[in-house]
């Protein structure tokens, strides 16, 4: 299904209620270009350091490895609407916020930046909304806590909690950010959130009650294969392919009918 043009933030804020929206994350162009035009929105995600690095959690990547990536993913996709993640700890106050951000926007094409956080970090998106950079909100499971939370733990399991994440959704929307990332939630409270915004709410193991879909493109292309959460489904068994690809060319080489005439010079 190929969309004519690039959607901008009127085109995502008008979608909400009306269709799905679908977000995927790229780290390189070679892969985002095989997005580019089909889903809403390409998220350059700091799980990069996790399946592409190899690492245990997010916290790693530098804004540096980001701007690289998302270069790269700008690169091949010049059709969608690409975000960039904010790296942990380069949000902490207004300033040092703006000013990683700027340099996404000066050296890259993204056309938004991520931030984790509600309530605590409405300021940040205020101040980077107020000077001109466009944010999208991440609530709920939020996986740079992972360490001060001592594990990837599941949200909006009471009443309570799920009041603190409207909380969460309303103060950043009501900063100015235009579209907001809900992961790992209870799907009753994700509808609760969902309904409680009107920007699109974009859910991650959030149940069908949002307004959008996002996964990482190695679950579900089925190239992590270490372990499957249980919100992916795999559209693809990458690792199989590749490595049954591989195990043939090895076999092709050693059996000497790789290059055959039609492949030599
Ligand atoms: O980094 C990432 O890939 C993300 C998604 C899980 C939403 O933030």
């Amino acid at each position: 299904m190929q969309r004519p043009q690039k959607q901008t933030i009127n085109s995502l804020l008008k979608a909400k209620g009306k269709r799905k929206l679908t977000m995927i994350t790229a780290y390189d162009a070679l892969f985002s270009k095989l997005f580019d035009g089909t889903v809403d929105f390409i998220l350059v995600g700091d799980s990069l350091n996790m399946s592409f690095g190899g690492n245990s959690d997010t916290l790693g990547i530098t804004m540096e490895n980001m701007i690289y990536h998302t270069k790269a993913v700008c690169n091949g996709a010049k059709n969608t609407f690409v975000i960039c993640d904010m790296p942990f700890g380069t949000y902490i106050d207004e300033q040092t916020a703006f000013k990683n951000a700027m340099s996404v926007y000066q050296q890259t094409q993204a056309d938004a930046v991520k931030v984790e956080g509600g309530k605590s970090k409405a300021h940040i998106v205020k101040n980077l909304t107020d000077n001109s950079i466009a944010v999208v909100g991440h609530i709920g499971l939020m996986p740079q806590n992972v360490r001060s939370e001592g594990g990837y733990k599941i949200k909006g399991k009471d009443a309570l909690n799920i009041k603190e994440l409207i909380e969460d959704a309303q103060a950043i929307e009501k900063a100015g950010a235009f579209c907001i990332v809900l992961e790992g939630v209870k799907p009753d409270a994700a509808k609760q959130i969902t309904e409680s915004v009107s920007v699109p709410v974009i859910g991650i193991g959030a149940g069908l009650d949002v307004d959008g879909q996002v996964l990482v493109w190695s679950d579900m292309l089925g190239f992590f294969d270490e372990f499957q959460p249980k919100f992916v489904r795999k559209y693809l068994e990458g690792a199989s392919l590749v490595k049954e690809s591989v195990a043939q060319y090895v076999q092709d080489v050693s059996d000497k009918k790789f290059p055959s005439d039609s492949e030599i010079y």
